[in-house]
């Protein structure tokens, strides 16, 4: 699975986050919405480990992928600087990623910060008819491809934390009351813990399903070293589960938030 890829395009969309469009055959035609890449940032010592980015929107016709990520540290740095005709070590795509139901006629994803990225794809592939974005961000300075989400959905709400652009407030309070005029067939989170955990109960309450994509550090992205492990509901019991691999999609009934 592990392959480079080419990098077509380059854009810096604010202060910290850029979208890089990547050439590779073996990965766009058979990415899904959800999965992820691990990715080398650099040849040498420096960010020794590979990086997990969502798969924020698939060209199958063209063969290319696009990723997005925010600057954190050493490694979403290094890759802040590739440009185009680069190559990049790939792995992927890697994990479990949304179901999509085509029976559902009205969905709702429900994204924060980096969490919005993968849930891009999921809007392109899913064929409902009403489809609702809710999209969560700390202020107007964060605020990125609204014009992309607008296009792939049939309304877009956006919440800020300080109310500096669109509706103040969290996603989960914007989510309550979509649900409260018209309960959708299914919901889908990716985003801070705390909001996948009170959006889950949130929908519990209201008797809908919904998927989590869960985020955390990772090691060898494939399932082997059990660094990226979470709780999870078996029978009556519970149990680990490894994001890299048995997710990092997970239907949200299953996840033992701590
Ligand atoms: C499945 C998956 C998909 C992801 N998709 C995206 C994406 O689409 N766009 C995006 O911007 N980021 C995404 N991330 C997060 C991204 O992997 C990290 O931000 C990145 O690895 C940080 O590397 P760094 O070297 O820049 O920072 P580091 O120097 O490694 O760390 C900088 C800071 O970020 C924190 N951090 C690092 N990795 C994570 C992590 N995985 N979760 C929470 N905190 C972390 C560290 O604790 C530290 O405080 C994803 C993570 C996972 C697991
Ligand atoms: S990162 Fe190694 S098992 Fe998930």
């Amino acid at each position: 699975m592990r392959s480079f890829a080419t990098v077509k395009k380059t854009r810096q969309l604010n202060h910290d986050t850029f979208l890089l469009c990547l050439k590779s055959e073996k990965i766009a035609s058979c990415a899904e919405a959800g999965q992820f890449v691990n990715l080398k940032c650099c040849d040498g010592l420096d960010a020794y480990l590979r990086r997990p980015i969502s798969i924020h929107s698939v060209n199958r016709e063209c063969n290319t992928f696009d990723i997005v990520f925010q600057v954190r540290g050493k490694g979403t740095s290094l890759l802040s600087r590739i440009r185009p005709g680069d190559e990049i070590d790939v792995i992927g795509p890697l994990g479990r990623g949304f179901t999509l139901d085509h029976s559902h006629r009205h969905i709702v994803v429900a994204g924060g910060g980096i969490g919005i990225f993968p849930l891009f794809q999921l809007l392109k592939d899913h064929t409902a008819a009403k489809k609702t974005a809710v999209l969560g961000f700390r202020s107007k300075d964060f605020v990125v491809l609204e014009d992309e989400f607008k296009k792939h959905s049939t309304e877009l709400l956006i919440a800020t934390d300080d109310g500096s652009y669109g509706i103040k407030g969290f996603v989960t309070d914007v989510l309550e009351k979509i649900i409260q005029k018209e309960k959708p067939d299914m919901v889908y989170f990716c985003g801070p813990e705390v909001m996948m955990k009170t959006g889950v109960k949130l929908l519990q309450k209201y008797n809908i399903p919904c998927e989590v994509s869960l985020e955390q550090r990772m090691g060898c992205g494939i399932g082997a070293c059990l660094v990226c492990v979470c709780k999870t509901r078996k029978d009556n019991d519970w149990d680990y589960s490894r994001i890299c691999a048995d997710g990092p999609v997970f239907k949200g009934e299953d996840i033992i938030f701590d």
